[in-house]
């Protein structure tokens, strides 16, 4: 039998991840140990291998097979665009991804202006404004902390994730428009799919009556 490989999301989605794996009996030891620079761990038995990866790399290594499975934010597949098999909603990492600002930008916004968007995702944001508004807009591309561009007057508006909406109350801003729900999803590649279907269908199926119960 051949390894199995999955790609994980680093960051609270790997740990998510893990623990639903466990509630299979898939465990990974040697995962656990944070003071470890191993980078791909080996679960022998069950002939898997898993590695973490920066999120937007996850459908790369997906794609090109190097991983067969990967999880993911469904804000990072969108982004990326990658031919993937995009198989099953986790249900965890539930937040909403929004154009956000000050309340006074919400004019700009219903009057369609020529206005400045910040963001970590500039293809959500595009496809946002030029393809389901019909607005007009420059888009900036920024790698965090995306809440500092209104308030230091780099752009109106923002195109953001939303959580639980704390940031954007501490910092004076609100939602504005809302531009899709998000979640961790699972996705498989396309030759994968087809090589290893028992295998991967099986296991899409135990994750799937897990996260249905929860
Ligand atoms: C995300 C997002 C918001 C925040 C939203 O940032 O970009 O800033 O979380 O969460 P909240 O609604 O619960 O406040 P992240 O922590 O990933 O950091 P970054 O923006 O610096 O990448």
């Amino acid at each position: 039998m051949r390894y199995l490989t999955f790609a994980l999301c680093k960051g609270r989605l790997a740990h998510k991840t893990l623990a639903l794996l466990e509630e299979l009996g898939i465990t990974c030891e040697e995962m656990k140990d944070s003071a470890s620079r191993k980078l791909i761990f080996v679960n022998e038995e069950l002939k898997l291998k898993f590695f973490l990866a920066k999120g937007p790399d996850v459908p790369t290594y997906v794609e090109y097979g190097a991983a067969d499975i990967g999880v993911v934010g469904k804000d990072i597949i969108i982004e990326e665009g990658r031919k993937v098999h995009e198989v099953l909603d986790l249900g965890f990492g539930s937040c909403r991804m929004c154009v956000c600002g000050p309340q006074s930008a919400a004019e700009l916004l219903k009057h369609r202006e020529l206005i400045r968007v910040a963001t970590k995702y500039p293809n959500i944001a595009k496809d946002y404004f030029y393809n389901r508004k019909h607005q007009t807009v420059e888009i900036i591309k920024l790698n965090g902390s995306i809440e500092l561009a209104p308030i230091v007057g780099l752009s109106e508006v923002i195109v953001d994730i939303v959580e639980t909406g704390s940031t954007l109350r501490e910092n004076g801003l609100s939602v504005l428009e809302e531009v899709c729900p998000l979640s961790a999803r699972m996705i498989v590649n396309p030759v994968s799919m087809r090589m290893e279907n028992e295998r991967i269908r099986r296991l899409m199926q135990e994750i799937g009556k897990l996260v249905q119960e929860e």
